[in-house]
């Protein structure tokens, strides 16, 4: 039997005092005062204290066998609380249940940890009894964000006339930069699908077939190292337009932006976001994805150090290498100790030689390599910091564009310590005019920094043969509070352009066929002029509920090493399995 419930467990307030009500829920926590047994009843929506007292002996006997997480339903009657028991946090802090019935469902076992909000459980246990760390309500909250977050995606697009399209999860490799997730066929010995690391060329080939608008939220899977905001399984808003530039692209995209954070937490943002190339991202920030809740901007002293008799400088800029720093407000006093700590850790963090520094002193500068410099010049280089007394600047020398990421990271790690991040703010902007290829010293060839399907800019088509590392591609990021929360591109839709890319990458025109034969046979039969982005999902919902780490809010996520600690898997398989797949594996109990 089941109670039909009349309400949820969030909703009760002092205007239903005197009515008669059904609940089904949670037991949660209980409290025994005489006769009288309190106990949260919890449901996704809220928490309703219930009251059994004496009156009903048999109701109260029950109600003494509850323990934490029974699954219970009551028939009972709202009551006020009296005045010094009033909850003002909660929606249902006024009233309380006097139960007339009691109903239990099932039974629970003592949970492995609390079921409430801000718990120490270590994340491998919270993993494992993923079902238990759901029903905490900071979790449950943080996916129901992210149902509203596909309710508001699907109505923009829909409402802007996409056609919704599914694409297949057994496909041939799309080429994404990472590794593979392979599916072998019994049906066909020795052969492979690939799972989607994105479902770029089916979203081509809908333009091809002249699906003008498509998008899908969708699961694609990467099998490459984990970080905080990456899992080997993840979903994407993925998009594509035909007959469009990337000012179509912007436009539509920061509508949707503004209409998901008004549905999740009801933010309006601003719009259109600011721009800023992938040049003066790196010159500024060090980063293709800045930042820009804080200053710190790099100051370049290059042109200042050339010359300067101390090598470190001067060979550094002889070599095409650059001297940048950052200035830190308010750190002039800063002592040895926290000096050193803060070179040893730019050393080991960023790779980094070394650390230089000019403390603002109330006397004037004190700069750490003062000795090998003459006095004009550490007196140009405060001027071009912008440091004040008080201030500390913070330099690396170094060849470009390593020492620019290392100054990135160094400011980021200034930016946390300092206090210096808006955490209120939420900095959305696009990064444009990336570079289309990307050299890479170890295979000794180029890579295309987005994919290869990635038209380059009209203007740089004639620098494809002659310089081909300064052609700019026609591709965009979307960046929020430092996260790449989305990435595209203006789509080649010519043969001859296509042909010419993979001859870039090395890609020769047999593996061509192989690999994408079947997207370049379709461009033959005429390809729209084309272009699309994909936004991470779980990133955007990750930044809008302030999870430190995208596995709060998916449901069912992977640990660091790629394992679900709930259902075991990967896991062996058995052997007639494989046999059924022609698969032999080479060895057992591989760690
Ligand atoms: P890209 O590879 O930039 O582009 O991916 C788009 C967005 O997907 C998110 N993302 C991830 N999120 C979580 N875990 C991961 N492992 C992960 N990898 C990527 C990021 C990223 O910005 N086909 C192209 C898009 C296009 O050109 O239209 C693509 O997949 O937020």
């Amino acid at each position: 039997m089941t109670f039909k419930r009349t309400h949820t467990c969030g909703e009760l307030t002092a205007e239903n005092i005197g009515q008669e009500v059904v609940l089904n829920g949670w037991v949660g926590p209980r409290r025994d005062l005489g006769g009288l047994i309190f106990i949260d009843l919890r449901d996704r929506y809220g928490v309703t204290q219930i009251v059994f007292t004496e009156e009903d002996q048999k109701v109260h006997a029950e109600a003494e066998k509850l323990r934490a997480e029974y699954i219970i339903g009551i028939k009972g009657k709202v009551i006020a609380r009296g005045d010094e028991n009033v909850n003002p946090k909660l929606v249902t802090g006024e009233i309380e249940i006097e139960v007339t019935e009691l109903l239990v469902y099932s039974e629970a076992d003592t949970p492995p940890f609390e079921i409430k909000d801000g718990i120490a459980t270590n994340e491998e246990t919270r993993l494992k009894y993923r079902y238990l760390d759901l029903r905490r309500p900071e979790m449950q909250d943080k996916l129901m964000m992210r149902s509203k977050a596909y309710h508001a995606i699907r109505s923009y697009y829909h409402a802007h006339n996409f056609a919704e399209v599914e694409t297949p999860v057994l496909m041939k490799s799309t080429p994404e930069g990472a590794r593979d997730y392979l599916v072998p066929s019994r049906v066909n010995p020795g052969k492979f699908f690939a799972l989607p690391q994105s479902p770029q060329t089916y979203k081509q080939l809908l333009m091809v077939s002249g699906f003008d608008r498509y998008f899908q939220i969708t699961k694609c899977f990467r099998d490459e190292d984990l970080r905080a905001d990456r899992q080997p399984e993840f979903t994407q808003i993925d998009v594509e337009m035909s007959f469009v530039t990337e000012e179509d692209i912007y436009a539509h995209h920061e509508g949707l932006m503004k209409m998901i954070f008004k549905e999740t937490i009801g933010v309006d943002i601003e719009t259109p976001f600011p721009r800023m190339t992938y040049e003066d991202a790196m010159n500024t920030y060090g980063s293709d994805k800045p930042d820009t809740r804080f200053g710190l901007e790099f100051v370049d002293f290059s042109d200042i150090v050339k010359d300067a008799e101390f090598k470190v400088f001067s060979g550094t800029v002889a070599n095409g290498g650059a001297v940048v720093g950052i200035t830190i407000p308010g750190q002039g006093e800063m002592g040895r100790g926290a000096i050193d700590r803060w070179t040893e850790r730019v050393k080991k963090e960023t790779g980094a030689g070394g650390l230089i520094y000019i403390k603002m002193q109330e006397d004037g500068p004190l700069c750490s390599v003062a000795k090998f410099l003459t006095d004009e010049i550490v007196s140009k280089m405060v001027e071009a910091s912008g440091a004040k007394t008080g201030d500390l600047v913070f330099l690396l020398a170094g060849p470009k564009p390593s020492v620019l990421e290392q100054l990135g990271q160094l400011r980021l790690m200034v930016g946390k310590e300092f206090d210096l991040i808006n955490e209120e703010a939420y900095n959305l902007l696009w990064v444009t005019d990336f570079p289309l290829l990307e050299w890479d010293d170890e295979t000794r060839r180029y890579h295309a920094m987005h994919h290869p399907f990635t038209s380059p800019k009209e203007e740089d088509m004639d620098k494809l043969d002659s310089d081909p590392a300064a052609v700019k591609a026609r591709a965009y990021d979307l960046v929020m509070n430092g996260s790449e929360i989305g990435g595209g591109s203006i789509r080649i839709h010519s043969q001859s352009v296509q042909r010419k890319m993979f001859e870039l990458l090395g890609i020769g025109e047999e593996e061509a066929e192989e690999k994408f034969g079947f997207l370049l046979d379709a461009f033959k039969y005429g390809a729209p002029p084309h272009g699309g982005i994909a936004l991470g999902l779980d990133r955007i919902v990750m930044l809008l509920s302030g999870a430190g780490s995208l596995r709060d809010v998916i449901a069912f996520p992977k640990n660091q090493r790629a394992q679900s600690m709930m259902d075991n898997s990967p896991a062996e398989v058995d052997v007639e399995q494989l046999n059924e797949l022609h698969i032999a594996i080479k060895q057992r109990n591989l760690k």
